[in-house]
């Protein structure tokens, strides 16, 4: 008997790990597949970050995130008892499907969505009900399931970028049974988030990053909204010490500029139309974008070859071999000058 069979729980043993898209240790790679930022924080975070290595270091972080949950209760307009601070919104989405799922429970998200819901749910030993979205990323029907402890929505969803509208989700919180988790990291890039929606539903939750829209994906910065009844509960869970000292001092820095991440949020949403309109001219198919990446299936050559033939280029997209994702690439939105030198390549490797 192996280690694997011998030691581990058996539901652990028999599921893969998720893979994250690739972080290349050489450098000059154009980096187009994780939906990084590709601007600067703002100088703040780098002045406060400065500041902060030169003393505080030798004591344990606030368990209680004060600074950057004061900050996020006065922007949002809610109660410090309304919101939650993660080591990145994956701990956020970790601690819920700890907290609410349990071994068989069911577990709701459209497909093809962010594939880490899919490992958290293995994890847990609950069942995943899988709702395939529509061709245009529509919410689908069914996609209340009665009985389930929680449904999980990206909104924008990746990898397809589209905004599902407030109503639809708003009719879903209302007729779900069990929680309903409303993943908005990528909410900067569009034009509306709905996270209001905890003053009037008991069962919403809510997980945004640092990680896209503020240019922070290394400190591992999310936070999350719910009703005090859930943030309390929530916090049980939680790691006590979950977020570092130098990340809670650079979110405090990152909330105290929001100016410079909605200007850099600006500069991605017009480097994605332009994106979109080239893509679109090249006979690709481009779902409309709220986020700060663009899906588009390929006119005909090959995805996993236009993939490999751009990372030969030192160019990296996503591409996901996985059903109803097999004909397209992710692309994220990189600087105006990343953008083009990908355009021109595309442009070659499509005539060649
Ligand atoms: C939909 C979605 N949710 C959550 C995350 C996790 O973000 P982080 O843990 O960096 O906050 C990602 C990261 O790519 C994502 O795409």
């Amino acid at each position: 008997m192996d280690s694997t069979t011998r030691f581990f729980l058996p539901h652990i043993a028999q599921m893969q790990g998720y893979v994250p898209g690739e972080q290349p240790r050489e450098s000059g790679f154009i980096k187009l597949n994780t939906n990084e930022n590709p601007y600067p924080p703002s100088p703040l975070v780098i002045e406060r970050l400065h500041q902060a290595c030169g003393e505080g270091l030798r004591r344990y972080p606030d368990p209680g995130a004060t600074g950057v949950r004061r900050r996020l209760s006065q922007l949002f307009g809610v109660e410090v008892e309304e919101t939650l601070v993660g080591n990145g919104s994956d701990e956020l989405l970790n601690i819920a499907l700890r907290c609410f799922a349990g071994p068989g429970d069911q577990v709701v998200y459209p497909y093809p969505t962010y594939a880490y819901y899919e490992k958290l749910i293995q994890l847990q030993g609950a069942r995943s009900v899988l709702v395939d979205f529509a061709e245009d990323f529509s919410l689908p029907a069914g996609i209340v399931v009665p009985g389930a402890k929680l449904t999980l929505l990206s909104n924008p969803n990746s990898p397809s970028g589209t905004l599902l509208p407030r109503e639809q989700l708003e009719a879903v919180v209302a007729q779900a049974e069990g929680l309903v988790l409303i993943d908005e990291a990528y909410v900067d890039f569009s034009t509306e988030g709905c996270l209001e929606l905890i003053h009037r539903y008991p069962n919403a939750l809510f997980t945004r990053t640092m990680s896209k829209s503020f240019s922070l994906a290394g400190m591992r910065l999310g936070f999350g909204f719910a009703s005090a009844e859930l943030v309390a509960g929530m916090w049980k869970v939680k790691d006590h010490y979950n977020v570092n000292q130098l990340s809670l001092v650079a979110a405090e820095a990152a909330l105290d500029d929001l100016e410079s991440m909605r200007a850099n949020a600006a500069r991605i949403q017009a480097t994605r139309q332009r994106l979109t309109g080239r893509l679109r001219e090249l006979g690709f198919y481009v779902w409309d974008s709220q986020a700060n990446f663009v899906l588009a299936r390929t006119p005909g050559p090959s995805a996993a070859g236009l993939y490999e033939a751009l990372k030969e280029r030192r160019i990296l997209v996503r591409y996901f071999a996985q059903r109803r994702l097999e004909d397209c690439l992710r692309i994220s939105i990189g600087t105006d000058e990343e953008i083009d030198t990908f355009l021109g390549v595309l442009e070659e490797l499509l005539k060649g």
